[in-house]
């Protein structure tokens, strides 16, 4: 029923794209041939072989640890037959011992670095990067993780104390899951300031500290020239998540500019030696209302202008000021809504309380300041860094279970709405950055934990489901946890249909879901593993790893197909709408007369 109002939606917005077109024609230039590399045109938009490049993708950051080439293969068929174009991928796996068995591409020890060209090493991404090419889909390549905890060195004083490096694999542990399960189990930033940071170790020396900037730079350099001429990379991704902090602390010294700064060194490297691809981001989006930039200039203020220009939407300059309006407004019609009724609305989000504060905060930090998905308090400035001149496109993630995003909570509707209506204004305030900037906006990574992916849910910055039967309370049952699948469905669609409306160039859901995949000892698909809180229906079958937001289980075969429909469609219309909007702009280009 749902999937008829979405087609429903969506037939609408074609119309309104068809009635107001929103894309431009790019005028081909017949001494060089279309580039068959992704690259962006001066309108924004993503550019392959001549033509414009929409697309809704997926997150599979396990892809190059699969042991079997056939499923790789069958996983990428899947994606295909799915209406995937873009699969996000960790091109990095550092290891500080080498491990038995699975898959491994850099060992971080002894004071260097060893690159595995071996066939568990970076052969097991070229293979990922040549079956991709045959199922026309991109890989969108991540460089380096901000996030590594150790498991059972969580605590921080004993990560800098103790040498204890590997993944503790002990059965029946909270640290039983697979090397490699979560996304955060990579290495990434704190392996490399773990080994060639100063002595008093901060998150931040992984930006500043030059040994570990040359150490990075050189495992960059190699992964950049392996693909340098391979059409199937759709990005470089500096980095998943960069932030002034991780499982190692920030120093006092780490600011946005510093993050800003190492963007604007490492992409302009990474264009040094790789001229054909494009270079992003991988940051989760915050903004940094009125700091100090080194990249961005705020638009002028909007102007009456007689000839119309075909932008994406009007992009107002994101200001406290515009901020503090916008939550007073809110504040206003809650309060207006709390004395028309008469229980008081309890507020704060309920199906998920743990990793993002309570409306209540939020609405109480709106009078000091506007919070710190605005505040620039993680080191984040997502404007600043989308600025970078060798960064081409500007990118954000929605993923409300674990980033606190500032949502503005409207008391007279339940909290789904509110977490519904949250992301659909984030996607609208990203959508603006690529206005301002004239560069395409990619939604790197949406999703919500559901109530069945609860118990396996394992945010970023930890190595436990803290709701699994192994986290040591039953957290199940003293906090309800996660939206129902339907509501899940509600919210993906709505989202996807903001970002094709708000003018998104790209949209990756996470996370894929594989099933039918050989097991084998060592690696992400192991036979069963007991004790893990991983619950039996995805374990021991090889399943692919899910960290809360994958789509196994009863469901999933279901669901799969559904999601699958929802791109298919997504896809016939914003081509047709494409088609249309630039039929119009011909004729319009025509009417015109010869140029
Ligand atoms: C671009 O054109 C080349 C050469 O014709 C082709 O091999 C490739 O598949 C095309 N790429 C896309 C994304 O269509
Ligand atoms: C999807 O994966 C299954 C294995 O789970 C495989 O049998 C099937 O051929 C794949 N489909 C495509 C279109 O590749
Ligand atoms: C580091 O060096 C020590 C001493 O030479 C050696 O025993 C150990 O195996 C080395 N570690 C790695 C991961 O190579
Ligand atoms: C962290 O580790 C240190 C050193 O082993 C220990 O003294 C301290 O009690 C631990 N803290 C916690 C919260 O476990
Ligand atoms: C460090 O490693 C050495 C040699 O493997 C070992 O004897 C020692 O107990 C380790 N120290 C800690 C704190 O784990
Ligand atoms: C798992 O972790 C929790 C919380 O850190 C702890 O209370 C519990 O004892 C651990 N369980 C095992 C089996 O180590
Ligand atoms: C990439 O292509 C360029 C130009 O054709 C060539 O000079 C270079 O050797 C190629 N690099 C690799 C790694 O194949
Ligand atoms: C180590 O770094 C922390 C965090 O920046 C700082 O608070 C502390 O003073 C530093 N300690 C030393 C000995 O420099
Ligand atoms: C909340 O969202 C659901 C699903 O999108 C929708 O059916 C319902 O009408 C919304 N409720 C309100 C009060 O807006
Ligand atoms: C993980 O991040 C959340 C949100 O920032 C924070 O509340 C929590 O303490 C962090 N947990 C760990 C283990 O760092
Ligand atoms: C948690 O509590 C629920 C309800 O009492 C129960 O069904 C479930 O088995 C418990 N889980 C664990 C791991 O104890
Ligand atoms: C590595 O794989 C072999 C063969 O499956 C197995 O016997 C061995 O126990 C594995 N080692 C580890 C550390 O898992």
């Amino acid at each position: 029923m749902h999937f008829v109002q979405l087609v429903l939606v969506l037939l609408s917005a074609l119309l309104a794209s068809a009635a107001t077109p929103t894309r431009t024609i790019t005028v081909r230039d017949s001494v060089h041939p279309p580039s068959s590399f992704v690259s962006t045109d001066a309108n924004g938009n993503f550019m392959v072989n001549g033509s414009q490049l929409t697309f809704v993708g997926t997150n599979a950051y396990w892809l190059p640890t699969l042991n079997s080439d056939e499923d790789i293969d069958n996983t990428l068929g899947n994606m295909s037959a799915a209406g995937i174009k873009v699969v996000r991928v960790w091109a990095f796996n550092d290891v500080t011992t080498i491990p038995e068995n699975g898959t491994w591409f850099q060992l971080i020890a002894n004071g260097t670095t060893t690159l595995n060209t071996g066939a568990n090493g970076l052969q097991r991404l070229d293979t990922v990067i040549q079956l991709a090419e045959k199922h026309n889909i991109f890989v969108l390549l991540s460089l380096t993780n901000n996030w590594n905890p150790l498991p059972l060195l969580d605590n921080i004083t004993d990560s800098l104390t103790s040498n204890i490096t590997a993944r503790d694999v002990t059965q029946g542990t909270n640290n039983s899951l697979p090397r490699n399960t979560l996304s955060n189990d990579y290495g990434g930033m704190d392996a490399y300031v773990r080994e060639f940071g100063n002595d008093n170790k901060s998150h931040d020396q992984f930006y500043t500290n030059p040994t570990v900037q040359t150490q990075f730079t050189n495992y960059v350099t190699n992964i950049v020239n392996r693909y340098v001429n391979n059409t199937s990379v759709f990005s470089w991704e500096v980095a998943n998540d960069p932030r002034c902090n991780s499982s190692l602390p920030s120093s006092a010294t780490c600011t946005t500019l510093t993050i800003t700064q190492f963007h604007a060194n490492i992409s302009s490297h990474i264009r040094s030696i790789d001229p054909n691809h494009l270079v992003s981001s991988g940051n989760q989006g915050f903004f940094c209302a009125d700091c100090q930039k080194l990249f961005f200039k705020a638009p002028p203020p909007p102007t009456t202008s007689a000839t119309p220009v075909v932008k994406r939407r009007a992009a107002k300059p994101l200001t406290k000021k515009r901020l503090l309006a916008e939550r007073k407004a809110a504040q206003k019609e809650a309060r207006k809504f709390e004395q028309r009724t008469a229980s008081a609305s309890p507020g704060g989000i309920k199906i998920r309380g743990r990793w993002v504060s309570t409306a209540t905060k939020r609405q109480d930090s709106a009078d000091q300041g506007v919070g710190s998905a605005f505040d620039g308090s993680s080191g984040v400035d997502s404007e600043d860094i989308s600025a970078v001149p060798n960064i081409a496109f500007s990118t954000f993630q929605l993923l409300p279970d674990q980033d606190n995003l500032d949502f503005i909570i409207d008391p007279s509707l339940p909290a789904f709405n509110n977490t519904v209506n949250g992301g659909i204004n984030w996607i609208n305030r990203h959508a603006e950055v690529g206005t301002i900037l004239s560069k395409p906006v990619v939604l790197l990574a949406f999703g919500l934990v559901t109530q069945a992916n609860a118990p396996v849910f394992v945010p970023f910055n930890t190595t436990v489901a803290p709701f699994g039967p192994d986290s040591g309370t039953n957290q199940t049952t003293t906090q309800p946890f996660g939206v129902t699948d339907q509501q899940r469905d509600d919210a993906y669609a709505q989202w996807l249909q903001a970002g094709i409306q708000g003018g998104l160039q790209g949209m990756l859901q996470y996370q894929w879901t594989q099933g039918n995949l050989s097991t084998s000892t060592g690696t992400v698909i192991s036979p069963t593993v007991t004790g893990t809180g991983i619950s039996p229906e995805v374990t021991g079958t090889g399943f692919s790893p899910n960290d809360g937001y994958g789509l196994q289980g009863v469901g999933y075969v279901i669901w799969a197909r559904a999601f699958s429909d929802i791109l298919l469609t997504i896809f016939a219309i914003l081509s047709n709408a494409q088609t249309q909007a630039v039929g119009v702009l011909q004729q319009a280009a025509q009417a015109f007369g010869p140029d």
